[in-house]
């Protein structure tokens, strides 16, 4: 079966079977909380319309980035020439996630945060403008995409640290930076073998608190294994799967559950 297929009944299975949408059946009141003050409420503000407008704009940028696909999905296809806004539009997070990231951020209000792939700053953005005072560091491969996330990041007069290189041998140097990750979001190099890899690494900077966010975790059978075997670790207490984004959490006062929740 190809991969698009899978995915997309993958996703129609979500849509059927996953439950507590309104957070009906949660016990955990934690994670109660969560849902009703993050997941399914309205929040409206000014700084979240700020980074709305720039991903409008970013979206309609023709500029034309020339570069080597770094990856997984990428070894079939090594230079790579796209626009500015087919890049957002292919592999940026969407306005309703970067909205959920922009809420969880800024409900659990991090002092630090790592984000693993950044892109052209699309997700960077929704983060930062979250904890503008957050140690936030942000790594890239393709030093074109990390020109373009510093101008959307200064427009909006944010300071994320962007950091140009291979996740594969710049991760653990950027963690000696860190005593605690308090939140992270993966975002790159989607395959299992990478994402277990960052993982646990980062898994030995957490402490009670702290939060991490997986992309595209049904994006292949590969990530879908990765996802398990994250939700299996024994730090691990709360797994939540979004269908598109996981978040895990460490807190031990809350019994190893695994939600799937509509979003
Ligand atoms: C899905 S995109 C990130 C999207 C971004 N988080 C957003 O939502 O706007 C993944 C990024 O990871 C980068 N990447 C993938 N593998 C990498 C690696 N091994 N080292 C450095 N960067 C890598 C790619 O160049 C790509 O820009």
């Amino acid at each position: 079966m190809n991969q698009r297929l899978r995915y997309s009944l993958k996703y129609i299975h979500y849509l059927l079977f996953a439950k507590h949408k309104k957070g009906h059946g949660i016990h955990s009141p934690f994670l109660f909380k969560l849902i009703t003050e993050i997941f399914i409420s309205k929040i409206e503000d000014k700084k979240l319309e700020q980074v709305f407008l720039a991903y409008n704009k970013i979206k309609q940028n023709k500029q034309l980035l020339t570069f080597d696909e770094i990856g997984a999905g990428s070894s079939y296809k090594k230079l790579n020439q796209l626009t500015v806004g087919k890049i957002v539009q292919k592999s940026s997070i969407n306005k309703k996630y970067g909205k959920l990231l922009y809420g969880l951020v800024k409900f659990f209000n991090p002092e630090t945060i790592l984000e693993i792939g950044t892109s052209v700053g699309i997700s960077t953005a929704f983060i930062a403008q979250a904890a503008p005072n957050a140690n936030f560091k942000t790594i890239e491969g393709i030093s074109q995409k990390i020109e373009i996330a510093k101008k959307i990041s200064s427009k909006l007069n944010l300071k994320p640290e962007f950091i140009h290189g291979n996740f594969n041998h710049m991760l653990a140097s950027v963690l000696e930076k860190y005593q605690i990750l308090d939140f992270v979001f993966f975002d790159g190099n989607h395959t299992k073998e990478a994402t277990l890899n960052y993982f646990n690494q980062c898994v030995a900077k957490t402490d009670n608190n702290s939060v991490f966010i997986f992309d595209d975790i049904h994006w292949s059978e590969d990530m879908e294994n990765a996802w398990e075997c994250i939700k299996q670790n024994k730090n691990v207490t709360l797994s939540v799967d979004l269908f598109r984004l996981g978040l895990i959490f460490f807190r031990k006062e809350l019994s190893k559950e695994h939600y799937v929740i509509k979003f």
